[in-house]
């Protein structure tokens, strides 16, 4: 199989798999990256999201083999330290922003990928940028609620 080099959360990996295996497959399977959900495997539900580029991105369908040459970041890679989330991690916890938490890695994921763009957005900025973002558990309000805090926090 070949090789490919990825940079993850600032380290360096290296990894062998078919060319069209899934980014997410490679994230959960070999290197044990769990931030990142399977829920639809098509990219439709945004709960496998990462960052490639700083851009939120389904890892879902993205083959391996498109994945050098970005940096790419993981649920696992945002916070400074375990006792120091990030400000969007914070502010969800803060707004108690889930229920199941099965969208939450790609609400966080998805919010830090709108506010790297827009870093004051308006409510409808912030419902466009998470549209492709399905929660199952109408935790929608207080995710609102809380991508409003991140804004004010970074
Ligand atoms: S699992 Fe990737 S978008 Fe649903
Ligand atoms: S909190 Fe359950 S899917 Fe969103």
């Amino acid at each position: 199989m070949p090789k490919y080099t990825l940079q993850i959360n600032g380290t360096s990996h290296t990894v062998e798999s078919e060319p069209d295996t899934p980014l997410l497959y490679v994230l959960r399977d070999e290197l044990e990256l769990a931030g990142p959900k399977f829920g639809c495997g098509l990219s439709q539900c945004g709960a496998c999201m990462v960052l490639i580029d700083g851009s939120a991105t389904p890892s879902c369908v993205l083959p391996v083999s498109s994945s050098e040459d970005t940096e790419i970041t993981t649920l696992e890679g945002l916070a400074k330290s375990p006792s120091q989330l990030h400000p969007v991690q914070q502010a969800f916890v803060d707004e108690q922003a889930a229920q199941c938490g099965y969208c939450l890695n790609g609400m966080v994921m998805a919010t830090v990928g709108l506010l790297n763009v827009t870093p004051n957005p308006s409510l409808d900025e912030i419902k466009n940028g998470l549209e492709r973002n399905l929660c199952r558990c109408s935790a929608h309000s207080r995710i609102i609620k809380a991508v409003q805090k991140a804004s004010k926090n970074l």
